[in-house]
C-alpha cells in the first residue's frame, strides 16, 4: 500500500482538538496507524510547531481526561505532525503545502472547515498544483442546505475528485453500534428472516440530546433540527434498518441499497404533513437540574421569536414489499430530558395467544447507540414456580459489546472513520446520490410544512418534546419507548 499523508485544514478548530487529533492519537496508541503516516496541521495562526503542539496537547488533555497521552506517548505521536501556517484564501500559502506534499504518497485532504470554504479550498488546491498525485478528500456535513445547494457542493468536488476519492463523513456511521446493526442483521439468520412487515409492527428511531444549540444560534437558526439531524444521521439509521442485504460489504453495494430506501420513502406533502410531522421549539425549563433558557433566549440569539424547529417528530413510510404498512417513527430534539439515541424494533403481537392474560407481550429489540452502547432483546419465558402453572415473565437478553472485545473502551466514531479513509475503504462514508435523494425528501417535507403553516409547538427544556409528538404515535395505538 502507498504511504499516506493526512492534511488537516482547520487544525486549530474545535473539531480538530475535540475529535480528530484525539482519534488519531488513539489509533497511534493502539498501533493501528501506518508507521510512515505524516500529518500536516494547517491553520492560520502565526505560531510555530512547538506552540501548536503544546496548545493541542493542553486542549486534548482537557477533552480526554484519564485517557490523555502520557509524556512518552505524546513524544511518539507529536513526531508525526508538521504545522503549516496558511491563509486558505491566499494562493501563495498553497505553495507551502505543495512543497510539503510528495507525489509518491497518497494525499488525504481533510476539510475541518466551515462548508463555505470547501469550494475555494478545492479550487486553490487545483490551481496551485497540489492535486497532482493520488488524492482523496474527506469532508463533513452539511453538504449543502437543500437539494439545489448540495448539488453545487457535490458538483465542485466532482470537478477535482472522482466519487471513489470523496469521503463524506456522517459520524453516526462510525459508531460501534451502527456497524453492529449490520452484523446483527446480516450475520444472524434468524434475525434477518423475521425482519419485515410479517413480524415487525413498527420501528422507532429517537435521537434526543440534552444540550441546546451550544452557542451556534446564527448557524442553527437558518438550519433547524430537520436539516441538522434528520437529513443525515436519522436518515442513515433508517436506511441501515430498512435496506435489503447488500451483495457485499463494498461501499457501492451498501450505498446502492441505502439509496433504494431513500427513494422508497413516501413523500410528505401538503396532503399528509399535518398527520405526519410535529415541529417543536424549546422554551425555558430545566436541564439536568439547572434552569435552562428558551431557544430565543440562548446566548447569541438575534430575535425574540423564531420559527426554527429544535425538535421534530415524523411518521415515515418506506413504500416497498418488505415494509408495507410498517410505520417508522422518527424523533429528535435539543434540550430534551435525557441524552438517548436508540432504535426500537417493535415486533407484532402473537397471532394466537395460548397463555391468556398478559402473555401477549410482543418482543422488542432495542439497539442503543448512547448512552451505554448495546443491543437488548425482550423475550418472554416461564417464571419458575410450582404455585402458578406456566406463569410468564419478560426477560432481557443483553448483548454486551465489551464481551470478547480487544479493549474495554468503545472507540470513538472518528477512529473507525480515519482508519477506513487511510486504508481507502469507503463503505462507512456517504455517497453523492444518498445525500441528494435525502435532501429531495427533506425539501419536500419542509415545503409542505411551510405551505400548510405547520408551526413550531413550544416544549419545556428538559421534557420529551411537545404533547403533539405523543399524539402523533398514540393515535396509532402505540407509544414512544422512552
Ligand atoms: C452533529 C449536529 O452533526 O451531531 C449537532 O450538528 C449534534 O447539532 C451532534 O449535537 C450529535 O452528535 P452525537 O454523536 O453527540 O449524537
Amino acid at each position: 500500500m502507498q504511504p499516506v499523508d493526512l492534511i488537516i485544514f482547520g487544525a486549530s478548530g474545535d473539531l480538530s482538538a475535540r475529535k480528530l487529533f484525539p482519534a488519531l492519537f488513539q489509533l497511534d496508541r493502539a498501533g493501528l496507524l501506518p508507521l510512515d503516516l505524516r500529518i500536516a496541521a494547517i491553520a492560520r495562526d502565526t505560531i510555530d510547531l512547538d506552540q501548536f503542539l503544546s496548545g493541542l496537547r493542553e486542549r486534548m488533555t482537557g477533552y480526554m481526561g484519564d485517557s490523555a497521552p502520557t509524556d512518552k506517548e505524546w513524544e511518539k505521536y507529536a513526531r508525526l505532525i508538521s504545522y503549516i501556517k496558511a491563509d486558505f484564501s491566499d494562493p501563495k500559502d498553497y505553495q507551502k503545502m505543495k512543497d510539503w506534499l510528495d507525489d509518491n504518497r497518497v494525499s488525504l485532504f481533510y476539510l475541518a472547515t466551515p462548508p463555505s470554504l470547501f469550494a475555494p479550498i478545492c479550487d486553490y488546491l487545483s490551481q496551485e498544483n497540489c492535486l497532482t498525485g493520488d488524492c482523496r478528500i474527506v469532508l463533513e456535513k452539511p453538504i449543502g442546505e437543500s437539494l439545489e445547494t448540495s448539488k453545487v457542493v457535490n458538483g465542485t468536488l466532482a470537478k477535482y475528485f472522482d466519487e471513489a476519492s470523496i469521503y463524506r463523513i456522517d459520524h453516526y456511521l462510525g459508531k460501534e453500534t451502527v456497524q453492529n446493526l449490520l452484523a446483527l442483521r446480516f450475520a444472524n439468520r434468524f434475525i434477518n428472516s423475521q425482519w419485515d412487515q410479517s413480524c415487525i409492527d413498527h420501528v422507532q428511531i429517537t435521537v434526543a440530546e440534552v444540550v441546546g444549540i451550544e452557542g451556534r444560534w446564527s448557524y442553527y437558526d437558518k438550519v433547524g433540527q430537520l436539516r441538522d439531524m434528520v437529513q443525515n444521521h436519522l436518515m442513515q439509521l433508517l436506511c441501515l434498518v430498512a435496506m435489503e442485504p447488500p451483495n457485499s460489504l463494498e461501499a457501492e453495494s451498501i450505498r446502492d441499497e441505502k439509496v433504494k430506501i431513500v427513494k422508497a420513502l413516501r413523500c410528505i406533502d401538503a396532503s399528509n404533513v399535518d398527520e405526519h410531522v410535529v415541529r417543536g421549539q424549546y422554551a425555558q425549563g430545566w436541564s439536568l437540574g439547572n434552569p435552562a433558557p428558551g431557544y430565543t433566549e440562548e446566548p447569541g440569539s438575534e430575535r425574540d421569536t423564531s420559527d426554527t424547529e429544535t425538535f421534530v417528530a415524523i411518521k415515515a413510510h418506506v413504500d416497498n414489499w418488505r415494509w408495507s404498512g410498517v410505520p417508522f417513527y422518527l424523533r429528535t430534539g435539543k434540550r430534551m430530558a435525557e441524552k438517548v439515541t436508540e432504535i426500537i424494533i417493535q415486533y407484532k403481537e402473537l397471532p394466537h395467544n395460548i397463555f391468556g392474560g398478559g402473555a401477549n407481550l410482543p418482543n422488542k429489540l432495542i439497539i442503543r447507540l448512547q448512552p451505554n452502547e448495546g443491543i437488548e432483546m425482550t423475550m418472554v419465558s416461564k417464571r419458575q414456580s410450582l404455585k402458578e402453572k406456566l406463569a410468564l415473565q419478560t426477560h432481557t437478553l443483553n448483548l454486551d459489546f465489551r464481551d470478547g472485545s480487544d479493549d474495554d473502551r468503545i472507540p470513538d466514531a472518528y477512529e473507525r472513520l480515519f482508519l477506513d479513509a487511510i486504508n481507502g475503504d469507503q463503505s462507512l462514508f456517504v455517497g453523492r446520490e444518498e445525500i441528494e435523494e435525502s435532501w429531495r425528501w427533506c425539501d419536500g417535507l419542509l415545503r409542505a410544512c411551510q405551505d400548510q403553516g405547520v408551526s413550531v409547538k413550544p416544549y419545556h427544556a428538559g421534557s420529551w418534546g411537545p404533547a403533539k409528538a405523543e399524539i402523533l404515535i398514540e393515535k396509532d395505538g402505540r407509544s414512544w419507548h422512552v
